[in-house]
């Protein structure tokens, strides 16, 4: 039977719609699932949208629609938006599902049960557009410190969960798994928090009435946090635990943006050890994206769509231009000169001009008809060699989830590529058809190199590497054994290949 491997990105709100930062984890988890299935994996992908609370709640107000009707709207459009990036969800959760709601009362009475979630009275702030419970104290000149935003003031019966009791658990569990949480500043981070004092949280409020009420007393509304965080569960059939639950929880890797660390790697953890249910394995935090050196937002008007991007350069462009710029985990920018840079020199140059002047050469001279390569001479294992390091290397950083790293020891074998064609001199050969041999066997190294590139690259640029493993003669990377080397058989056609990349006048 194949290894599981389960990876979530968040659920998003459906009260704003999808921008490059929503695209950007939805992309790497998307990048991550293949490779992991490329690799073997039997994976689970989720994704989702996170429907509702005080702030869907406002934006269906604002827009002269119910929530629901909002979220139907708004859900569309991230589901387009993924469909037209090809991100390889197995499953899309909304929290207004029915096997949602179910799941999360399920939780909820359980804890309650258990006496981990109590009765009080909640007096404080709140943050609406984070959705976070603030003290006076944590506030910064009275507001958010998170999104400084105004912050109002609550007065309200609530639910609470025992938090506090689960501090001590909480620390020796990050402490004990230094991959729990990454990166490991990150990690520092939480641990300094939780070090200061978790206080009990609020789970529940009575004055608006769109979530999902507290079992045996619907006055109340459960915590957006608490309802959204369940989904990574629910989506798997919890309470029922025979099914998907049994087979992939605890989930493999979280991945999320560095804003909603605390939630992730406080509150979640500790809701599952008072359910008594196991932890993630992995949550990561990435970066923040500002576009053109400025935060991104409605106000500025500066938010990056990512159709826009998708019209105006192509999917694999956008999906290779956010994982190469911006090591995971580091805050980076956007600007459209940094994009049409990566699309020239990159993409344009490296990758696409090496497949089309090795595809030509091998049409020009062998009519496109693949040989078998005798003898290896010394350059040709020296580009064998790095090829089949770059296999192991690549599995190496993708577990660490070093994207860009990644693609950039996939480009040394590119450029590895483009100057073996430098050094063979293959015009050369051709002019003597003594050399014959000697050509096809350099013909094989140089194509059978970039097969292996393109097996790996299928999980970054996946039409790209179609295309080109389709030049090559080769069906798609479907399996583990297509990374090593000796896959291209003698008699393979070969064709020449398209420019994969037009060049973008600025
Ligand atoms: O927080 N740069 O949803 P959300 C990089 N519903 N990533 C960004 C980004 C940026 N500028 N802006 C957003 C929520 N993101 C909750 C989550 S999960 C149980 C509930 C990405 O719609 C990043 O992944 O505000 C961030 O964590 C997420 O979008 C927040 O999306
Ligand atoms: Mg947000």
């Amino acid at each position: 039977m194949k290894p599981t491997f389960y990876l979530t990105t968040p659920i998003y709100y459906v009260n704003d719609v999808p921008h490059i930062g929503h695209a950007y984890t939805t992309v790497a988890a998307d990048v991550l699932a293949r490779y992991k299935r490329l690799m073997g994996y039997d994976v689970y992908f989720l994704t989702g949208s996170d429907e509702h609370g005080q702030k869907v709640e406002k934006a269906a107000t604002t827009a002269g629609e119910t929530p629901l009707e909002l979220a139907d709207r708004v859900v569309k459009r991230f589901q387009a938006l993924w469909d037209r990036l090809g991100i390889s969800r197995n499953d899309f959760i909304r929290t207004t599902q029915e096997r949602h709601k179910r799941g999360v009362s399920q939780i909820f009475k359980d804890i309650l049960d258990s006496g981990d979630i109590y009765l009080g009275e909640y007096e404080d702030w709140y943050c609406t557009p984070c959705e976070t419970f603030w003290t006076e104290t944590q506030l910064i000149d009275g507001r958010c410190p998170d999104c400084n935003r105004p912050v109002e003031k609550l007065k309200e019966e609530s639910y609470f969960f025992r938090m506090s009791k689960y501090q001590e658990q909480l620390l020796a569990h990050i402490e004990a798994n230094p991959d729990f949480i990454q990166p490991k500043s990150k990690r520092n981070e939480i641990i300094s928090f939780v070090k200061e004092g978790l206080r009990d949280l609020s789970v529940s409020r009575t004055t608006f009435s769109w979530g999902i009420p507290v079992p045996g007393n619907d006055r109340h509304i459960i915590y957006v946090w608490f309802d959204a965080l369940t989904n990574y569960i629910t989506a798997l059939g919890f309470p029922d635990k025979t099914g998907n639950y049994g087979r992939y929880w605890p989930v493999d890797v979280q991945l999320i943006g560095k804003d909603i660390l605390r939630f992730h790697a406080v509150y979640w953890p500790t809701f599952l050890m008072a359910a008594g249910l196991p932890l993630p394995k992995k949550v990561f935090a990435h970066g923040w994206w500002t576009v053109e050196g400025q935060k991104m937002s409605k106000s500025l008007q500066n938010v990056v769509e990512p159709n826009m991007l998708i019209d105006k350069y192509g999917v694999d462009a956008v999906r290779y231009f956010l994982l190469r710029e911006v090591p995971f985990g580091l805050d980076g920018d956007f600007s459209h000169s940094a994009l049409i840079n990566r699309i020239n020199s990159d993409l344009a140059n490296d990758v696409g001009n090496l497949l089309s002047r090795s595809t030509a050469m091998a049409v020009k001279y062998f009519d496109g008809v693949l040989h078998s390569p005798s003898s290896l001479t010394e350059i040709d294992i020296a580009l064998k060699q790095r090829t089949e390091e770059m296999v192991t290397t690549v599995e190496k950083l993708m577990d660490e989830l070093a994207f860009s790293k990644t693609l950039q020891a996939i480009w040394e074998v590119i450029s590895a590529g483009n100057k073996y064609i430098d050094d063979t001199a293959p015009w050369t050969l051709a002019k003597d058809p003594a050399n014959n041999e000697r050509l096809a066997t350099v013909m094989y190294c140089l194509l059978e190199s970039q097969r292996i590139v393109h097996c790996l690259l299928s999980s970054f640029l996946p039409s790209t590497a179609q295309k080109a493993l389709a030049s090559l003669g080769s069906s798609d990377a479907v399996s583990k054994d297509v990374l090593a080397w000796g896959g291209l058989q003698a008699g393979t056609k070969i064709i020449k290949a398209e420019a994969l990349f037009p060049r973008i006048e600025e």
